[in-house]
């Protein structure tokens, strides 16, 4: 099993429905090329891990490099490890970029990501970071109370 973690900044103009079209595209490609991980989107950044076939993974990142949804790209890390974390194709918070959107909301998601965090128990490096970053960029929004 190889992961890869990644972060980027949306482009200035990304709409709600560019959201769904990705998550619409992730859907059907990952699912058909036996690919799992999440995608959490806030306070316009993108973190990201990708778990699957090595080169199944790496030509998928290639093609999301290309994306024009979103720029500064950075590989975070990869590797190989053990056993999947996601057991599916998940994106998260993605709603909750909403001004409307109720902290108390906010605050239950980051409870469950944490949780979701402990749940590996033995982390690589490279899962390790994904929640470090993903974590990082969810306690802006909690500091904005
Ligand atoms: C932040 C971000 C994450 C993405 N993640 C995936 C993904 O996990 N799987 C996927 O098939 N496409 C994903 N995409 C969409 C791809 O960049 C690209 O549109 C897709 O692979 C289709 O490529 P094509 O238009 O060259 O066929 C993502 C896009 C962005 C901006």
């Amino acid at each position: 099993m190889f992961e890869l973690v990644c972060c980027s900044k949306a482009s200035p103009s990304l709409t709600m429905d560019d959201i769904r079209a990705i998550l619409d595209t992730a859907n059907q490609f990952n699912d058909a090329h036996d690919i799992t991980g999440c995608l959490l989107y806030y306070n316009n950044e993108f973190v990201q891990l990708l778990e699957g076939d090595k080169t199944e993974v790496l030509d998928l990142y290639e093609n999301i490099k290309r994306d024009k949804r979103h720029s500064y790209v950075l590989l975070l890390g990869k590797g190989e490890k053990e056993k999947r974390l996601f057991d599916n194709w998940n994106m998260a918070f993605q709603d909750l970029n909403n001004e409307s959107n109720a902290k108390s909301e906010m605050k239950e998601f980051t409870r469950n990501f944490e949780a979701l965090s402990e749940l590996s128990k033995t982390p690589t490096h490279v899962t390790e970071l994904f929640f470090e970053v993903s974590k990082l960029i969810l306690s802006y929004g909690l500091e904005a109370e």
